[in-house]
């Protein structure tokens, strides 16, 4: 799958690791092809500009899904979704991930840096890419509303 990923400056918060080049690490070694949206390192920078490259990436069709990062994954996400055909989902939980897919056919996910471990952003980007939209009418209609 081609993954655009984009994060603020959390995503190179002291210590190391640092999140966005490791989950980048992480979606290349699972086979996916990655478009890094930035940023690059630790200078203060804001979240939008970084959601709407992730956002435009897909828009464009360059990317089937976005990975997103900032302190909480708050900021990042009210951004992405200011975006037409952009469904973000803050995952704090598995079960987040889980049903921001089955319920919401979410096309991007974001994590907070600040407020889960690097092991959990994985474990949340896998089952959130493993698991497919249901097939359930009502999800279906719901999401049609959103527009
Ligand atoms: C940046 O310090 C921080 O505000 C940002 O990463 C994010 O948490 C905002 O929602």
């Amino acid at each position: 799958m081609r993954i655009a990923v984009g994060s603020d400056h959390a995503g190179y918060d002291d210590p190391p690791p640092y999140y966005k080049p490791e989950i980048i690490k992480h979606l290349q070694e699972k086979g996916h092809e990655v478009i890094d949206c930035g940023t690059n390192g630790p200078e203060s920078v804001d979240y939008p500009d970084f959601a709407d490259a992730v956002c435009e990436a897909i828009q464009r069709g360059e990317a089937e899904r976005g990975v997103l990062l900032c302190g909480t994954g708050i900021g990042i996400s009210m951004a992405a979704n200011r975006h037409k055909g952009i469904r973000a989902a803050v995952c704090a939980t598995p079960d987040m991930a889980r049903l921001s897919r089955e319920h919401n056919d979410a096309n991007v996910i974001a994590l907070g840096r600040r407020v889960l471990t690097l092991d959990q952003c994985k474990a949340f980007i896998d089952i959130w890419l493993e698991t497919p939209f249901s097939d359930g009418e009502r999800h279906k209609r719901r999401v049609d509303k959103i527009g």
